[in-house]
């Protein structure tokens, strides 16, 4: 696997793979990989011959008091960890690589109505900062296809609405949400718990189950299972900030609604946690 910093270096590695022939698999991540990051490498594997991984904190998706600055930050580890998993690129720019003109002079991109709800109640500016920094690494790798973790359920429906207006010639492809042996997703930020909230938190999972099931069964009082979840959590003890039944592009349900989505965010000491759970019916 190669290593390079610079937009340059991977404009002129991808092009040399297209003019080959190869399609090429994007994998954007902000490191610190985990076997989550890995079942997104695996994935692009299927979809691809050639593949790319990002490492980038990407600095306009934190808001003033979130943790930019402690964000887990674990380059060598991740460079063993993309090469063991098969990865042929990894880029791995700084700021000043990605934001040339500085955070506050550079061009973004808003996804209207999707961002503001959910997390983006609770995260101002968070999907303007993940929309902007995936337009950009898109026209860096121009990969044929990148991959997406069902985990950041919004995050994901975001990335799909910017790729589809902006008619970007992405196959956006999801991967399932990689647990722990308890159920609690994988995710860096789990590593902010203390082990007293860690045996807490698999309790985010185990509500969103039992929404699930309820809806599944046909149950369409969903202020009731919203009001169900968010109360379970609180006596857990952790915060919820939304417990919430949605359509699977993230609109309102109704009872006809067949396909759905049930999402949860809630803090837990120092560590913001979320989570969802797809529902047929
Ligand atoms: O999911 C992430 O790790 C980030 O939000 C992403 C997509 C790499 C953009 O910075």
């Amino acid at each position: 696997m190669e290593t390079v910093t610079t937009v340059a270096a991977v404009r002129e590695r991808a092009r040399e793979w297209r003019r080959e022939g190869r399609r090429i698999a994007f994998v954007p991540t902000m490191g610190n990989l985990h076997a989550g990051h890995v079942s997104l490498i695996e994935a692009a594997a299927r979809h691809g011959d050639r593949f790319v991984a990002s490492i980038f904190v990407n600095p306009m998706q934190f808001g003033p008091n979130e943790d930019f600055a402690h964000y887990p930050r674990t380059p060598r580890e991740d460079e063993r960890m993309l090469a063991a998993a098969g990865c042929h690129l990894m880029f791995l720019p700084d700021v000043a690589e990605i934001y040339p003109r500085g955070l506050e002079r550079s061009v973004r991109i808003e996804v209207p109505e999707l961002s503001t709800i959910l997390c983006g109640q609770f995260r101002p500016g968070h999907f303007e900062g993940v929309a902007t920094v995936v337009t950009k690494l898109f026209h860096i790798v121009e990969p044929d296809m990148a991959v997406f973790g069902e985990k950041d359920y919004q995050q994901l429906t975001v990335i799909r609405r910017l790729v589809a207006d902006l008619c970007m010639p992405v196959e956006i492809v999801a991967a399932p949400t990689v647990r722990e042996s308890d159920g609690l997703a994988m995710s860096s930020r789990n590593r902010y718990l203390t082990p007293a909230e860690r045996q807490v938190a698999p309790r985010i999972f185990e509500e969103l189950g039992r929404a699930a099931a309820r809806l599944a069964s046909g149950d369409s009082d969903f202020a009731g299972i919203e009001g169900a979840g968010t109360a379970a959590l609180e006596s857990a003890g952790l915060r919820p900030e939304y417990f919430s039944v949605r359509t699977r592009d993230l609109g309102p349900p109704s009872p006809h609604s067949r396909e759905l989505v049930v999402l949860a965010a809630a803090r837990l000491g120092r560590a913001r946690l979320i989570d969802n759970v797809q529902v047929t019916r």
